[in-house]
């Protein structure tokens, strides 16, 4: 069996965990979930949701990586050969999530050209959709590729192909080491400028103003679980794998909470860096703040270029604020790939190189369908799947098993050997009782919505084809996969007194 790599440092493990879960989830989601919820509206639910299931969870996922040291199919194998499905469906989703998650990145790389002469022209709108994308009529026509797209995307996948072919320490750490201070380098600096412009402030008190009415919407609180849980990286495997690089002697709880503060602080400053930018707006258009965004991929790629044709230095704002989305989608590409390469690594003993060329390859063939025309439905459409069910059925299959059917008094203790904050009650009740309560009140509202109307009024052709059959491909293949003979080598079977017996 090959020697498991381990991080560099403790802060070369921080910054790759925070790399991972600052990424496109945070500069062009996260606002665009306040705007559409209202607001100041959504930061009492997102903060619960932060404390009482994002914490947790992130602590619950260190300590199995660090004590099972795998894959996420690794380490489910070695809890109980019969649940090794679950860690595949988690890397399914993370397959699904990489080949369009590029294509974002894609984008961005794109823009970033674009901003230092705005060559987005003077309807941002039209151009995105139009010259940009060349977006088709419908989901069900691909048409042809898009050359400035593919070649961007090939761009992404060889950066992040490197730095998982470098290795653990010497390609992921050190990518990370890199990106995470130039991005908050970046962000500061939009910052310190934008806030400076006029009606720049009202937009940000726009963002932070309550709205204690919104506490009663449960639609409110299905998108703040869902945002903590993409913004994480938790629940689809990212966190069991780069924690499975942990020494033994690593503190947990104390990694997993600074992990969870930066990311969230971060997502409140890059909500800073969009908001300043939209009261800017306003303000010059002479309208509401609630007017002036379209939300979804439009946020990012029509109104920034939009704000950013009326800003007083164009150039300086739209490099800096593509640069950062490109360093933050990059570091989390490369977490998400790091999951099936993991996992390959796991199964078939082969090599870090052997895995990475494989994976890398035929990611980004399967990337290629959303450079096409109607790549932006079909990446709606699998976006929208994979975020509400895939994630969320495999954080709460994850959490009902390991907190219900395995002994996590056990892990309780193991964690607590080497974290200086210490986990007990309130933490084991969390997982018991409170997250999966959440997850599943979401699993069931989000399917009731999709079974009572289409989303976004695509075509029932193309949600089941884009929608359910991506998820059940998902679904057969981790099945097809954990069925496969060869275990993993070196699973000891002492792990599998982590299951109850019942
Ligand atoms: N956690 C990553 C993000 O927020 C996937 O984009």
């Amino acid at each position: 069996m090959q020697k498991r790599e381990t991080w560099g440092s403790r802060t070369g493990f921080v910054l790759a965990a925070v790399g991972s879960a600052i990424g496109l989830g945070n500069i062009w989601r996260f606002p665009y979930m306040v705007y559409e919820n209202g607001g100041g509206a959504f930061l009492i639910p997102y903060f619960v949701a932060m404390l009482a299931a994002g914490i947790p969870f992130m602590i619950l996922e260190f300590g199995l990586g660090q004590r099972f040291k795998g894959s996420a199919p690794r380490i489910f194998s070695s809890i109980s050969r019969k649940w090794e499905w679950l860690g595949w469906w988690q890397v399914m989703v993370s397959f699904v999530i990489a080949s369009y998650y590029v294509v974002v990145i894609a984008w961005a790389i794109n823009y970033l050209a674009l901003a230092f002469s705005q060559g987005w022209g003077a309807a941002p709108k039209d151009f995105f959709f139009g010259q940009f994308l060349g977006l088709t009529d419908s989901p069900m026509a691909l048409g042809r590729v898009k050359t400035s797209i593919f070649s961007a995307t090939a761009a992404a996948w060889i950066f992040t192909f490197i730095a998982i072919f470098s290795g653990v320490k010497s390609g992921i750490e050190r990518v990370n080491k890199i990106f995470m201070p130039v991005l908050f380098l970046l962000v500061f600096v939009f910052i310190a400028r934008g806030l400076s412009l006029p009606g720049a402030v009202d937009g940000v008190n726009w963002l932070f103003k309550p709205d204690f009415s919104a506490i009663m919407n449960g639609k409110v609180w299905a998108d703040a679980f869902g945002q903590i849980f993409f913004s994480l990286s938790i629940g689809f495997g990212i966190m069991l794998s780069y924690s499975s690089y942990l020494p033994k002697k690593s503190d947990i709880t104390n990694n997993a909470c600074m992990t969870v503060f930066i990311n969230c602080g971060f997502s409140v400053i890059s909500g800073i860096m969009i908001f300043s930018v939209l009261g800017y707006m306003a303000q010059q258009q002479g309208v509401p703040i609630k007017d002036v965004a379209g939300a979804g991929v439009g946020l990012a790629f029509v109104t920034l270029p939009t704000a950013i044709n009326l800003m007083p230095a164009p150039v300086f704002f739209g490099v800096l604020f593509f640069l950062a989305l490109v360093v933050a989608g990059l570091s989390s590409m490369i977490s998400i790939t790091e999951v099936v390469v993991s996992a390959i690594i796991d199964k078939m003993n082969v090599s870090r190189k052997t895995a990475a060329v494989a994976f890398c390859g035929i990611g980004f063939m399967v990337s290629t369908a959303f450079t096409t025309g109607g790549g932006l439905y079909l990446l709606d459409i699998v976006d929208h799947f994979v975020n509400n069910f895939g994630i969320l059925l495999g954080g709460f299959i994850e959490i009902m098993f390991i907190a219900w059917m395995c002994d996590l008094n056990s892990l309780c203790d193991h964690i607590n050997k080497t974290s200086e904050i210490k986990v007990g009650a309130l933490w084991m009740n969390s997982l018991r009782f409170f997250v999966p309560a959440m997850l599943g009140f979401m699993l069931v509202s989000n399917f009731i919505g999709d079974i009572k109307e289409n989303y976004s009024g695509y075509s029932n052709e193309a949600i089941l084809t884009y929608g359910w059959a991506v998820l059940f491909a998902c679904m057969a293949l981790a099945v097809f996969f954990a069925s496969k003979e060869r275990a993993f080598v070196g699973v000891s079977s002492s792990n599998s007194n982590f299951l109850k017996r019942s």
